[in-house]
């Protein structure tokens, strides 16, 4: 079955196949109705090379060298410069992830691996290594697939990322709502207005800069923390009275982490890391049209930019989520059919916005939310082995203890 399959895909794009075997190899498989659903893409970031290190990580899923400062993409480094996502890729909600794939720093197709994520954050944005490992993991167990170790950054890819006697369960992608994306964002609808909770949306882009012209200068608006802190405020407001099914829980913090990359991630150091209006909307796709309205092309770092000199950590995250909170604090709770029902919940920040990233509590929170996380995967034995191999040594000099849960396979079934 498989090998008459096989032959006659190859009959069908003699070409193609030749230049992606190991593509053409899996989806080549038994399922006869994908074959014409998803096209034949490439499917595999290029290796680093040693004349462009960017900030020294490989596809191997270690830790690159933290030094910073670095331009990307490197001049001269075609393997990585900007292509439009080719047909049928996948993107999603996730403008970091967008502009990584979009420049083959991960599969240029939108379905990744682990070792493409950790590396790419690392190189791209200089995200320190056990935060990027922390962020992918967070990603893997709300919507990728822990046996093939892939995930898709935009829609369902189940049928591509699983393969045949392998399959532990359906994963959404990194668009799939209600995991990883919750309501609430800066520039992509609540699920409710039309199901497209992923897309970029011009309108609510342009609200985001009119709140940054309005906390720092309508000459040079700047997508700091003052602004991102009252723009998420705002949101939070509307979403209340004009989504009849809001839904916002604590786990909904993640939306202000996001906030944080705004002025954390995507500032270049060689300007002087401000978040200003040619940065950000590069790095959304945001081009201004005749009539003053947003649209929208692919997402890319703006021309000469260098990423962050000392990398991003988990305090950087957490911290800047506990202060976005903290400037205009909001009730958990749910719209039911419009009228609001509250959670009754504190948010009460679990660290100091001075924590190093050396932090064991820090660390071991976020470790701690992808093991009760990875517990509510589909195939929870699956993914929670999955997290254990891959995350378990890098955590395992925090000293985290997690009383009730278990720290092997083994210990998950007694
Ligand atoms: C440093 C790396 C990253 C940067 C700079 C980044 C940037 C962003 C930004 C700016 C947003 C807000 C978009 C908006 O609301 O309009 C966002 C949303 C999102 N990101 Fe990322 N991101 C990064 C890493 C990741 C990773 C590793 C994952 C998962 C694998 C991820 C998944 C998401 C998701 C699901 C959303 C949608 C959240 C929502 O609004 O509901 N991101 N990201
Ligand atoms: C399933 O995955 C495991 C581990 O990656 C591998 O050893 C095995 O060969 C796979 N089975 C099939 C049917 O592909
Ligand atoms: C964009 O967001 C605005 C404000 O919520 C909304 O009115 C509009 O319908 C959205 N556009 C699309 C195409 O979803
Ligand atoms: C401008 O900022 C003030 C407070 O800083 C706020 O009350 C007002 O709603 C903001 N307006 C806009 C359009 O952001
Ligand atoms: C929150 O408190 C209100 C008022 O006491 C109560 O009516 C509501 O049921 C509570 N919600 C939850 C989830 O306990
Ligand atoms: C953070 O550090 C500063 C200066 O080192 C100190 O004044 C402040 O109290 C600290 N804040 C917390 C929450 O520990
Ligand atoms: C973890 O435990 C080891 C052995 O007791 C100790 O040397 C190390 O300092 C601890 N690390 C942290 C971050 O507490």
């Amino acid at each position: 079955m498989r090998f008459a399959a096989i032959s006659l895909l190859l009959a069908a794009t003699p070409l193609v196949v030749e230049a992606y075997p190991q593509y053409a190899k899996r989806l080549a498989g038994s399922r006869n109705d994908n074959r014409a659903k998803y096209p034949i893409l490439r499917r595999a970031a290029v290796p680093y090379s040693d004349q462009y290190p960017y900030t020294g990580a490989k596809l191997d899923g270690q830790s690159g060298t933290g030094k910073g400062g670095v331009q990307v993409p490197a001049p001269g480094d075609t393997a990585h410069e900007y292509q439009d996502p080719p047909p049928g890729a996948y993107r999603g909600p996730c403008p970091g992830l967008n502009t990584l794939a979009n420049h083959g720093f991960l599969s240029r197709d939108g379905i990744t691996t682990y070792t493409e994520m950790v590396a790419g954050l690392q190189n791209v944005y200089n995200v320190d290594f056990s935060t990027a490992v922390a962020l992918t993991m967070l990603g893997f167990v709300f919507d990728g697939d822990p046996i093939s170790e892939m995930m898709s950054i935009g829609g369902d890819a189940t049928l591509i990322t699983g393969q045949d006697g392998n399959f532990t369960g359906e994963y959404g992608g990194v668009s799939k709502h209600g995991t990883f994306e919750l309501d609430v964002s800066l520039t992509r609808n609540d699920f409710y207005l039309n199901g497209d909770s992923y897309s970029f949306n011009g309108t609510l882009f342009g609200m985001m800069l009119a709140t940054a012209k309005n906390t720092s200068t309508a000459a040079n608006p700047l997508f700091d923390f003052n602004a991102m802190a009252l723009y998420r405020s705002q949101q939070y407001d509307r979403a209340r009275v004009e989504n009849p099914w809001l839904y916002f829980p604590q786990l909904a913090l993640h939306n202000y982490g996001a906030a944080t990359f705004l002025y954390e991630a995507f500032p270049s150091s060689a300007k002087n890391n401000t978040p200003d209006l040619e940065t950000i909307s590069s790095f959304f796709g945001a081009v201004q049209l005749e009539d003053g309205t947003w649209g929208h092309v692919g997402e890319r770092p703006p021309p000469n930019w260098h990423n962050r000199v000392t990398p991003m950590t988990l305090a950087d995250v957490t911290g800047g989520i506990d202060a976005l909170y903290a400037a205009y604090p909001k009730d958990f709770g749910a719209n039911l059919g419009g009228t609001w029902f509250s959670l009754n919940e504190t948010y009460t920040p679990s660290t100091g916005s001075n924590s190093s990233a050396g932090d064991s509590a820090l660390v071991c929170g976020a470790y701690g939310e992808i093991l009760n996380t990875a517990l509510s995967a589909p195939q929870p034995y699956a993914m929670y082995g999955f997290v254990l191999e891959k995350a378990g040594p890098v955590f395992a000099p925090y000293n985290c203890s997690f009383p009730g849960l278990p720290t092997s396979i083994a210990g998950l079934a007694s």
